[in-house]
């Protein structure tokens, strides 16, 4: 029986994985300071499926609970989804950010080695491209984030590829979300920005149940089909069983790889929009605002390579995830409060 560690296990992604290992038989215990996430989650989780996994509740930089931890729990994986993931704030705060995710995951990391676990999935991030001029992404695109944040994420994988290369017992998948959305089926978890959102979901859902009374769209003269910003939105559940197929590969792929989870669609902000109001049944007022630095015109998944090499692809469509978003934030209009 393999038991995983999953850091990050009370947010947004690591939530929902939490319940989808556990419905695959997997055992698993949750590691999170709470930062960005509410203890509530537990209980949700709890209800979904049976089972209340063990919570630590902690810093992945502090090597003696890391001790602890794998001292009391035969962890055989980690899913290491624990990490900051505001770009704006990266750029106020680059510290914070370099400390957290690339100094906390060296020592997570440091923690395995010694506890003699050496396989790992990781959250990265389709940021890690930078703006390579090609709309879709593949996975062998050279790498080169523009803003603190995906440089994190390009240090963590550094780290984890120069392991593998020094140890040819390390068995890593580096997961290159493109946009998670959605939430699962229940609308029991999802979602729940602790501040105004800054990613255009979240936003759009804060508007639909009221909170926000505007959303601003940035920028209606890309050159793109109707002038806004497109994206490859993926359905969080078809995320999280992209995750259950990376680390059931492990066992098959030694050594570092690369893996981009996306649907390989884009989706306009408009088109996003209209999905919304078509789901939600109202209307979502929207202002054309400036272009927001830092943001490309359209990209979107090559997803070629994971399908081949994992078996999976994405199940749902935009209406899918807008409907589980929805769904969620209409019956948790303050989140976990
Ligand atoms: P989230 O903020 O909801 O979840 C991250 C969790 O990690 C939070 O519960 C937070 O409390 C916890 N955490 C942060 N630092 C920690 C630390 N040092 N020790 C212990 N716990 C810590 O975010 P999410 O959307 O679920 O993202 C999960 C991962 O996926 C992150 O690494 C993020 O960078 C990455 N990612 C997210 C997106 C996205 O759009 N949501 C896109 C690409 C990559
Ligand atoms: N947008 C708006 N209004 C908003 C928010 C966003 O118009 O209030 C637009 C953006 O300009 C963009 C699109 O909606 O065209 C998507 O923006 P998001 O902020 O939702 O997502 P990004 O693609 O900018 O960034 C996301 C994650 C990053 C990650 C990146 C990887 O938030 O963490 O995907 O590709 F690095």
């Amino acid at each position: 029986m393999e038991t995983i560690l999953i850091t990050g296990g009370t947010g947004y992604i690591g939530s929902h994985a939490a319940v989808c290992f556990l419905e695959a038989g997997y055992q698993i215990v949750l590691l999170d300071n709470l930062s960005n996430s509410h203890a509530a989650v537990l209980q949700r989780i709890a209800t979904l499926t049976g089972q209340s996994p063990p919570f630590y509740r902690g810093n992945i930089a502090d090597a003696p609970l890391l001790d602890e931890i794998f001292n009391h729990h035969k962890i055989t994986g980690i899913a290491h989804f624990a990490g900051l993931k505001a770009v704006a704030e990266s750029v106020q705060q680059p510290l914070r950010y370099y400390q957290n995710n690339v100094a906390g995951s060296a020592t997570l990391c440091a923690a395995m080695q010694k506890h003699g676990c050496k396989k790992l999935i990781f959250s990265s991030s389709a940021t890690v491209y930078g703006a390579p001029g090609a709309v879709a992404y593949t996975e062998d695109m050279p790498l080169a984030p523009v803003n603190p944040y995906g440089r994190t994420k390009r240090m963590v994988e550094d780290i984890l590829r120069d392991l593998c290369a020094a140890d040819s017992d390390w068995r890593v998948a580096l997961l290159r979300y493109f946009n998670p959305v959605g939430a699962h089926p229940s609308g029991l978890i999802g979602e729940a920005p602790q501040a105004v959102p800054n990613n255009l979901m979240p936003y759009i859902a804060a508007v639909a149940v009221g909170t926000l009374p505007v959303l601003h769209i940035f920028g209606n003269d890309y050159p793109t089909a109707d002038g806004t910003g497109v994206r490859d939105y993926i359905h969080v559940q078809d995320l999280v069983a992209g995750h259950l197929a990376a680390y059931a590969a492990l066992d098959k792929h030694p050594g570092c790889t690369a893996y981009n989870l996306g649907t390989g669609k884009g989706a306009s902000v408009l088109e996003v929009v209209a999905a919304f109001v078509k789901a939600a049944h109202r209307e979502i007022p929207y202002q054309f605002q400036p272009r927001r630095p830092g943001d490309l015109a359209e990209y979107y998944a090559a997803v070629d390579f994971t399908r081949e090499k994992l078996g999976w692809q994405a199940q749902f469509d935009l209406q899918k995830m807008v409907e589980d978003h929805w769904n969620w934030q209409k019956n948790n209009p303050k989140g976990y409060l």
